[in-house]
């Protein structure tokens, strides 16, 4: 169990309403069939030789899975899980602190590891590579340096920008697993356990179109859900069907792609003011009113894997899928 969290508040909230719907085991994890196949195996070796399990790093989208993969590693192991992220860790007596009280195989998550100050980066190298810290004490002709030795534990990153992270970071990592979309098969299983145990009754083909509707994002999947519930409380009978979900969902702002009024203000942006592109990323983000990093991290990777969208060494640019989409092909 947790004993220490040091989380932002944006994380705080993120976090609030999945717990109970997160599997716990390895088993009970639904999609990513690779990672799960690989990580599988690295969790039994470290096991059977009664090592901490390796550095592990994750990258992709918010909402695939990332926490709940810590989780449930710290569950696999039988160790304690401290979650903390990039931004938080703001000086490295900080970090030290932290690591100095782990105990032998315990799990350091690290959200949002590329927005790690780079003095608190270099500093966590040695305690990854040695699981030893260099503190320097004192300052001018007085400064020492002093050796920690911290008891071995296992370093979990996670980042949705692969490119951000610094190439020395990442080859202090032995497991680094890319985690994608997943697919609306895989998104109506989630969406089916969540509602057995939420305890909501939902028929097959209304699990499914919130699939199709979640944006290859379990996280997004399971809020959908937790409306699509709702809807059908107050204006039905509690029975989720298909046009308690279409109706609910259109109430939602969510269009048949899943996509929400941000990702089509987005497209009709590009289209209205910039001729369809291309245009640069900063120019979007002045005209939508939103952080540059929102758009990067959030909103356009689902449009370009959903071919809505192409990046160009000159900016982004709508495809004529995206135009089909917006009904203007
Ligand atoms: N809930 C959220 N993500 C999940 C996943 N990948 N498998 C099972 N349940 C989930």
């Amino acid at each position: 169990m947790p004993r220490l969290q040091l989380l932002d508040s944006k994380e705080q909230v993120e976090d609030l309403g999945q717990t109970g719907l997160r599997p716990a085991r390895l088993s009970d994890y639904i999609g990513q069939p690779g990672v799960k196949k690989r990580l599988g195996i690295a969790l039994k070796a470290a096991q059977k030789r009664g090592e901490p399990l390796e550095h592990l790093l994750l990258f992709g989208p918010p909402g695939l899975g990332k926490t709940t993969l810590a989780h449930i590693i710290s569950r696999e192991m039988g160790s304690n899980l401290v979650t903390s992220s990039g931004p938080a860790i703001e000086r490295s007596g900080d970090l030290m602190g932290i690591l100095t009280n782990l105990q032998e195989g315990d799990i350091m998550f690290i959200d949002e590891i590329h927005r790690l100050p780079r003095p608190v980066e270099e500093f966590l190298y040695s305690a990854m590579e040695d699981f030893q810290l260099d503190f320097v004490v004192d300052k001018g002709a007085f400064a020492k340096t002093i050796k920690v030795t911290l008891k071995p534990f296992t370093l979990v990153g996670a980042t949705t920008r692969a490119g951000l992270v610094s190439a020395p970071m990442r080859e202090r990592f032995g497991l680094v697993y890319h985690l994608d979309f997943y697919p609306p098969e895989d998104l109506t299983v989630i969406i089916q356990r969540s509602s057995r145990i939420l305890g909501i009754e939902i028929d097959a083909a209304s699990a499914r179109e919130i699939a199709e509707r979640a944006r290859g994002t379990p996280r997004i999947a399971n809020r959908l859900l937790k409306r699509v519930r709702d809807y059908a409380e107050v204006l039905g009978n509690g029975y989720i069907d298909q046009e308690i979900t279409q109706k609910s969902l259109h109430l939602e702002g969510i269009d048949p792609a899943g996509l929400d009024a941000i990702d089509l203000a987005l497209l009709r942006t590009m289209v209205q003011i910039y001729k369809g592109g291309p245009v640069g990323i900063d120019s979007l983000a002045a005209t939508l009113n939103e952080e540059v990093d929102t758009l990067q991290e959030v909103v356009e990777p689902y449009l370009l894997k959903r071919g809505f969208i192409i990046r160009t060494p000159s900016g982004r640019r709508i495809t004529e899928l995206g135009l089909a989409h917006l009904g203007l092909l």
